[in-house]
Order: C-alpha cells, then structure tokens, then sequence
C-alpha cells in the first residue's frame, strides 16, 4: 500500500513562524512534525510515500533525503540522532508532486492519482499525531478485511467541532461506524454528531473519479469531505474510532501541549521538564 502526505498548504494558522518555511517542517521536540507521520507510515508497513509539496516547501525533500555534506564533515556515525533520520530514509521511498495552487485538500489528493494507480491506498493528514495505536496500521488492516474505504474518527468537543469534517453514522460493530452523511466544518448547532474525521484515511481508488467530480465547497476550497459523500454512494465509507490518544497540532495551542507532551515522553527529559513545569508562576 501507498501513502499520500499533502503538505502543500500554506501554513497560515502558523503564521508568522510559517512566512518562511514550512509548517511541515516546524520541530515538535527534535523532530519536524512530518518526520512523526512518515514513521507510523513505515510502523504500518508502508513504504511508498508521496508527499505533496508546493511553493516553499523544498526543505521537505531535503530532509527525507542523505545529507552528504553533514555525512562528510561530521563524522560520527553513531550519533543516534543522525542514526534515526538515515534508518527511516533506508525503511521508504519518496516521492513529489507539486500541488501548484492551494486549492484545498481534495485538490492535494488528486494530484496523487497518476502515482497511486488502481490501488487502495492511506492518507495520512500532517496535523494529527497518534500515539499508543498506529492508526494507519488499525485502518489498513480494517480495509484489507472488508475492501471498503476507512477513515479515522475522535469524539470531540462541540466547541471544536467545526475545526473537522464530521459524519452522521450508525455504529454497526464496537467502534465501527457505516457512514450514511458527512459535513466539513459544521457549526456546533449543525454537526450531525461529536464524531470528527481525523486525519488518517484509507481509500479506494475509487475516490479519485469523485474528486474530479466535485466543486469547491468550504473556504471555496475543493474538500476531500465532499468527494467522500459521492463516493459514500458507490460503496460503504466506514469509520473506526481510534482508541490512542492523538494529538492535534494544528493549531498554536495544540502545537504547544504537542511539545510538553512528547518531551515528557522522553526518558532525557521528562524529570528536568516537570521540575520546570512546576517551578512556573
Ligand atoms: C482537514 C479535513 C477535515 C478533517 C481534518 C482533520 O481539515 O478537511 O475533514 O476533519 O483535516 O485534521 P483541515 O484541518 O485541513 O482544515
């Protein structure tokens, strides 16, 4: 199986940080947030990856990619920390396409087509981070048993449900859901559940043939939501409630706790963080 990473949009809720470089690449403790979602691709045994660019998004191929200089000039082998990245490039291949206007996520998806072919295959959103389940791997083997599209799905609050596509669903196993609606970015008033899609997809090829079909929707902006209604009417859309915690980094605030939480995660850390934490008025 493939994986599709958009990672074209301009970054605007991170502005200023992401005038100049890409929010993709913006560290979460010691690594660019991108870094964590191509690892739970390669944890679910998927090793082809696209990563859909644009405009000011260079260092991205850069970093999935040797550094001959640094290699040269600094010679230590054994640095853990230049052992990972190189593990990781060794584990996948990568490759580009250019979304050449930010035209909205189902606009990203669909410069995939030509690479994906007739496949099933993953996306994987840059703004979510999952930790205790690799999402993608749960999706993944939940498509190869009923050969339907997946997507990820989190009860959320209403006062954030409109950051989300959410779905209108009958449960119809523990956790799993037939989709019968979707909306993108509901008010609370008009959300049709507190079940939020989040991030991590598996489709049919069929979904392609339903994005060249939609128009642009919210923002004007052509939405992957809008292409999975179509496509809710040619087969099952079904949709699994994670059961990690995931982190949202797609906001200032979320980026932030992001940050605190994986540093406490970490054994080299976590005692300094807490006394830190502690010691703040
Ligand atoms: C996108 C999708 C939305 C989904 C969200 C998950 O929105 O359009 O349906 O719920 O990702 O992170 P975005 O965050 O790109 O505005």
């Amino acid at each position: 199986m493939k994986a599709v990473i958009p990672a074209g949009g301009m970054g605007v809720r991170f502005l200023p940080a992401t005038k100049a470089q890409p929010k993709e690449m913006l560290p979460i403790v010691d690594k660019p947030s991108l870094h964590y979602v191509v690892e739970e691709a390669i944890k679910a045994d998927i090793r082809t990856i696209m990563i859909i660019t644009g405009r000011g998004k260079k260092s991205i191929e850069d970093y999935f990619d040797k550094n001959i200089e640094l290699e040269h000039y600094y010679k230590n082998p054994n640095n853990p920390d230049l052992k990972e990245i190189k593990s990781l490039l060794n584990s996948a291949s990568f490759y580009y396409a250019r979304q050449n206007e930010p035209l909205g996520l189902g606009h990203a998806i669909l410069c995939a087509k030509d690479f994906v072919g007739n496949e099933s295959f993953a996306v994987m959103l840059g703004d979510d981070i999952f930790l205790d389940e690799c999402c993608i791997q749960t999706l993944k083997g939940l498509h190869e048993e009923k050969s339907t599209t997946f997507v990820a799905v989190e009860e959320v609050t209403p006062d954030r449900i409109s950051q989300y596509g959410v779905i209108d669903a009958e449960e119809i196993d523990d956790g799993i859901y037939r989709v019968k609606d979707m909306v993108e970015k509901p008010t609370p008033e008009d959300a049709p559940s507190n079940l939020a899609m989040v991030g991590r997809y598996v489709f049919t090829p069929r979904i392609f043939s339903c994005l060249e079909r939609i128009n642009p929707g919210m923002n004007n902006e052509y939405q992957l939501t809008d292409a999975m209604k179509l496509l809710n009417d040619k087969e099952d859309v079904l949709a699994y409630k994670v059961k990690g915690r995931r982190l949202d980094i797609g906001s200032k605030i979320g980026w932030m706790k992001a940050t605190i939480e994986l540093a406490l995660r970490r054994e080299e850390f976590r005692d300094d963080l807490k006394e830190y934490l502690a010691s703040i008025r």
